[in-house]
């Protein structure tokens, strides 16, 4: 990292040389850690929009150029080549396992997939309508309390235990899942299958019962394998940015990503895809073709559900590789989803409305995964769950990145009082 140029900043008249910072894609930063320090001034960004909050070596964007790489690797080659699982292990370690890494990573996860028996109650302690993101945050969190040994909050120690933290949560996240569904729907659970690969396992979990095994198409098991990989990091969103705040003050990586969970879960982050959805439903439903919607999207009445970004200013490279996605699944399922259309339709309206190319809003991740979790038969309430499944190895990674890092800090930002000034206390009658 380069930090010998340096900006000059002028404040009532007094001069403050701020170091450039260069990152490994050009990306500039000004250093401004001492600045309140000499001039008494913090900066000012509501929504962190303007804001690199740390230097980090696993995922990049280039949001104006729609790229999007795990680890340096374009996530079109690792959308065509490798599997969720190696993706996981890629951000997780850096680099791309051998056939023996990744053979040994899968074990770990396999080995880990069970839950605790004594876990079972604490499902049956939460009410029938409970949404699944609240389920999958507590169960998260209590799994800590079952492996106290690698959630200590001592930074050492819970990084020495890492390795194994991360299998059990990643296997674990996908058993809490599929134990949700069984349990609201009200039948047994059905324990995972030791030959089936980590997505086509989930499938059976979350499908199969004790005397009628299902039987994962190939396709659909690609398609959320898919989705899963292209769900897997995307540098500092919501929730990771949260997963390293709670991994900044200490806490260790259950607690931290049970957090991640409660980030994801609002409609303008993970929640979008069931969003998507709901507003697809509700258009097909009035009988618009999607004008009207969009009109309304314009006036501000509405949010065009899976569409704009913070970072991407062009086509959100995972939602092309969805939408082709998308295509086929419905295509190998004989499924001719009218959502679909629907969604072909508002893309192709709002891509030549002025209102969303002035404002660069394309469609993102969230536009065609949930199309394609509605055909594979996922229920809607636990659609961001299952982007929680994808999204967990990236936040391992980067809970992993601040606890190996000596210099981190905790994460405490400054804030503009704009409230009332010291007032005299006087007890109101
Ligand atoms: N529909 C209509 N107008 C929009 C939309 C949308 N989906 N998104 C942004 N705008 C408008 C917004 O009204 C504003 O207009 P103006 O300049 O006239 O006030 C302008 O575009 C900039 O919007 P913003 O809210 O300042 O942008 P942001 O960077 O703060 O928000 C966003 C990004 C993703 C929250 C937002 O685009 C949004 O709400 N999209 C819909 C929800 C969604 O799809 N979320 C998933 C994001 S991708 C996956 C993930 O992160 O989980």
């Amino acid at each position: 990292m380069e930090l010998e140029k340096k900006a000059i900043l002028k404040l009532e008249s007094k001069e403050y040389e701020l170091p450039i910072m260069i990152g490994t894609e050009n990306e500039r930063a000004f250093d401004i850690r001492s600045l309140r320090k000499l001039s008494g001034y913090v900066t000012f960004d509501d929504g962190y929009g303007n804001t690199a909050a740390c230097a980090s070596k696993i995922t990049y964007i280039d949001g104006e150029k729609g790229i999007l790489r795990y680890r340096g690797y374009a996530i079109e080659d690792l959308a065509k080549n490798i599997s969720f699982l190696e993706a996981a292990r890629l951000l997780i370690y850096g680099e791309l396992p051998t056939p023996e890494e990744l053979h040994e990573f899968r074990n770990s996860i396999l080995n880990n997939v069970k839950i605790h028996t004594n876990v079972d109650h604490h499902f049956k302690g939460f009410p029938a309508n409970s949404h699944p993101m609240a389920i999958l945050s507590a169960m998260l969190n209590t799994l800590g309390c079952y492996y106290s040994e690698m959630a200590t909050n001592d930074r050492q120690s819970d990084l020495e235990h890492l390795d194994v933290a991360a299998a059990h949560l990643i296997s674990k996240v996908r058993t809490i899942a599929a134990m949700t569904y069984s349990t609201q729907e009200g039948h047994p659970f059905v324990y995972p299958k030791p030959d089936l690969p980590y997505t086509e396992n989930f499938l059976h979990m979350m499908f199969s019962e004790p005397y009628n095994e299902f039987k994962a198409d190939p396709a659909v098991v690609k398609a959320l394998d898919l989705i899963l990989l292209l769900h897997a990091d995307h540098e500092q969103n919501c929730s990771t940015s949260t997963v390293r705040m709670v991994a900044s003050g200490g806490a260790n990586l259950f607690a931290s990503v049970a957090a991640g969970v409660c980030a994801l879960w609002g409609p303008l982050h993970g929640g979008a895809n069931m969003a998507v959805v709901k507003m697809l439903e509700q258009i097909h439903e009035s009988g618009d073709d999607g004008g009207n919607f969009i009109e309304d999207a314009k006036k501000g009445k509405c949010r065009l559900m899976g569409f704009g970004h913070r970072v991407y200013k062009n086509y959100d490279p995972r939602a092309k590789i969805l939408g082709e996605a998308a295509e086929k699944v419905l295509s190998v399922l004989n499924k001719n989803d009218p959502l679909l259309n629907i969604a072909r339709k508002l893309e192709e309206a709002a891509l030549s409305d002025d209102y969303f190319i002035s404002r660069k809003l394309y469609p993102n991740v969230d536009f065609y995964s949930g199309i394609i979790l509605k055909a594979i038969g996922i229920p809607l309430n636990m659609f961001t769950v299952l982007f929680a499944i994808g999204r967990m190895p990236g936040w391992i990674a980067n809970w992993k990145e601040i606890a190996e890092n000596p210099e981190s800090r905790i994460q405490r930002p400054r804030q503009i009082f704009e409230g009332h000034k010291s007032r005299e206390f006087i007890q109101k009658d």
